[in-house]
């Protein structure tokens, strides 16, 4: 299975003549991760289309393989023979989740009640990310861990012989926490609870539910959700096709918004109400996304999208609506740019561990081509110039530090699409972690993007 590149790969996007095209985007990275690991977890067979090939979820798929899982790929179906739950094999030799914050912190809490040591790294991005938000629930349960300072990489995880299950309350808007805990929950006796005040993306409940667990949810009338999980229960293999990406859905998209004489149709994306809050935000700013067919598929909500270039207007984002969009605020930051007026983004503290502090790395990447901006503890606002004019950087050596973050590198090349000026990025070979067809499908649409 792929390779992890190492090398930096800078790149230049230009001012572009309309984008058209009818595209569709690659599986959802969320989906695809647990697709691998909760195939790779239970008895029999699960068949995968539609998979994200990105380096973060390859790198799930080869951590199943190291602890049992059998993966191949025929023709474009993934075929998967599962250990069943409580089976999984201690790994020889370190898990390397590459840059994927999601694989390792399932993982995590997938291998924590086991009784052997399970290792964890990763590269210079996720080893600088915090990891004690798992492995507190974790040692809650009696998991021993040993890690670097600040709950770093490299992390050693070991079960007890008799792991408790624990009613646990998630203490920041995480999916992947929330995950973890659950993910333990398979392999512990007994009701392991999570309790989530914010609900988050909802996919570890549901594909469980899928493969057969013994899982429940109640929502109360604040919206605070209590999932309850029957442990050491059987889980089977399933038939999964997954649907398109709506976090890699929003590069195309807000670059047809913005370069004039655009219309683009993307098609078969994921509109799980937990993962549409960029598109609401773009409709109030007055973007013309019409949603063509909206259909069921594999238990999940999807449709076609039509967007067409859009004057937008500056709107403030409800901070609640965080959740819903969390790795959409790059590029919905670019959006602003090509806005009358200002745009408001607050309640982004969670933006500061992701692969890169995004609020960081935006606002000095905005500032460097010339958007009046504004970076606060958790909030990002920004004033744009619906004409681009002054946008971009002529300079050469004015180039976009991405701090090997996917997200950071597709948002400055969309800007580059609409601004007067160029926009380069340090690095686009990151890209591959998450859309590994970024540049061909933008190019392909009549995007000015290439490498330099
Ligand atoms: C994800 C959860 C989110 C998101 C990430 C994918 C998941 O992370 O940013 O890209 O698949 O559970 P957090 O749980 O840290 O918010």
């Amino acid at each position: 299975m792929g390779h992890v590149t190492a090398h930096l790969r800078p790149a230049k996007a230009s001012k572009s003549r309309g984008l058209k095209g009818d595209i569709r985007i690659p599986g959802d990275k969320s989906i695809s991760h647990r697709s691998f690991m909760f195939g790779g977890l239970a008895r029999g067979e699960t068949r995968i289309t539609g998979l994200l090939e990105g380096e973060d979820v390859i790198n799930t798929g080869k951590a199943m393989q190291a602890m049992g899982a059998s993966i191949r790929k025929q023709g474009d179906t993934w075929i998967i023979n599962g250990v069943g739950n409580g089976c999984l094999l201690a790994p020889e030799t370190a898990l390397d989740f590459g840059n994927a914050g999601t694989g390792c912190r399932l993982a995590m809490g997938l291998m924590g009640p086991y009784d052997f040591d399970t290792t964890f790294i990763g590269d210079a991005s996720l080893s600088s990310r915090p990891m004690g938000r798992v492995l507190d629930p974790l040692r809650l349960m009696g998991v021993q861990v040993q890690a670097q300072a600040g709950d770093r990489l490299p992390v050693t995880v070991r079960g007890p012989r008799a792991p408790a299950p624990i009613s646990y309350r998630v203490p920041m808007a995480s999916a992947q926490v929330k995950s973890a805990v659950l993910l333990a929950g398979l392999n512990i006796p007994g009701t392991t609870t999570v309790i989530e005040p914010v609900m988050t993306r909802d996919h570890t409940e549901k594909m469980l539910q899928g493969f057969g667990a013994t899982l429940e949810v109640e929502t109360d009338a604040e919206g605070v959700r209590t999932i309850r999980l029957e442990g050491r229960g059987e889980l089977v293999g399933q038939t999964i096709d997954v649907p398109g990406d709506p976090s890699s859905t929003a590069f195309p998209l807000v670059a047809a918004l913005i370069v004039p004489g655009s219309d683009v149709t993307i098609r078969n994306v994921l509109m799980n109400p937990t993962r549409t809050g960029l598109i609401q935000t773009l409709q109030e700013m007055g973007a013309d996304i019409e949603v063509l067919d909206p259909r069921q598929a594999g238990g999940e909500d999807v449709a076609d999208l039509r967007v067409r270039s859009s004057d937008l207007k500056g709107v403030t984002v409800p901070a609640e609506r965080a959740p819903s969009m969390i790795d959409e605020y790059p590029v919905l930051a670019i959006a602003a740019c090509f806005a009358q007026g200002e745009t408001m983004m607050p309640g982004l503290e969670e933006l500061r561990v992701k692969e890169s502090d995004r609020l960081a790395a935006m606002a000095r990447g905005l500032e460097l081509n010339g958007v009046d901006c504004t970076e606060g503890k958790d909030w990002l606002s920004v004033r744009g110039r619906p004409d681009g004019k002054g946008l971009g950087n002529l300079s050469k050596e004015a180039v976009v530090a991405t701090w090997l973050d996917h997200r950071i590198a597709m948002s400055f090349l969309v800007m580059g699409l609409a601004s007067e000026h160029p926009v380069q990025v340090d690095d686009c070979s990151i890209i591959a972690t998450s859309f590994p067809e970024f540049m061909e499908m933008m190019t392909g649409m009549g995007a000015e993007i290439a490498e330099i």
